[in-house]
């Protein structure tokens, strides 16, 4: 698993174009300019400018059988001060659904999240209906703290939520905070 590059950029376009039925249902709008290299280009530029700022990191999965890139794994909203926490996000390859590479790929970020940025908290939601992502949830050991009514818009509608999360046992405090 890398973080984004602009290197990744053709791959990742690829990837999105492949699944394009298979995510719009789970993510935001897609603007017909998401579909074009350009675009990625700059996302991947952007997404590797936030990681050295610390606000953000997205992460891209290869197969380790030929490298295809087949899940993609968001670090969203890092916050510090008394929070220090994130918002995950994932998707995987709808033609490796069920191989595991989602949960392998978020449970590195989980690992990231926890060990190398010493975050406490990772939150996120899924909808009612996905159950394949509160699998993935629940193998990762995050555990359901509500429910939000009209909490996305996504698919063209504001749809319900479950919210999850997951909290770091080994966090460490700063020294002096
Ligand atoms: C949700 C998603 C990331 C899962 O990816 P994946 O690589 O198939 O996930 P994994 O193989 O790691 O785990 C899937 C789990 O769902 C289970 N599953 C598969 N099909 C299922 C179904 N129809 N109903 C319920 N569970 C199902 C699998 O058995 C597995 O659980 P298990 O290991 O306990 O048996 C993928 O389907 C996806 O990208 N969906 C669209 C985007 C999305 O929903 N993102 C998450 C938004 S919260």
């Amino acid at each position: 698993m890398e973080p984004y590059g602009p290197q990744h950029a053709p791959e990742i376009l690829d990837y999105y174009s492949r699944n394009r039925a298979h995510l719009e249902p789970w993510e935001p709008a897609r603007a017909p300019s998401f579909y074009t290299l350009e675009f990625h280009r700059r996302e991947c530029e952007a997404a590797e400018a936030a990681n050295r700022r610390g606000e953000f990191v997205r992460f891209a999965a290869f197969a380790k059988d030929g490298g295809a890139l087949v899940a993609l794994v968001n670090l969203w909203e890092i916050r510090r001060g008394i929070i220090q926490c994130a918002v995950i996000g994932y998707s995987a390859d709808a033609a490796h659904q069920g191989r595991g590479y989602a949960t392998e790929a978020a449970g590195a970020a989980v690992d990231h999240g926890f060990r190398a940025l010493n975050l406490h908290r990772l939150q996120t939601s899924y909808h009612p209906t996905n159950e394949r992502s509160g699998r993935v949830l629940r193998k990762l050991g995050f555990t359901v703290e509500g429910y939000a009514r009209d909490y996305l818009y996504m698919g063209g509608a504001w749809r319900d939520a479950i919210l999850v999360s997951r909290t770091n046992p080994d966090w460490v405090p700063l020294s002096g905070g």
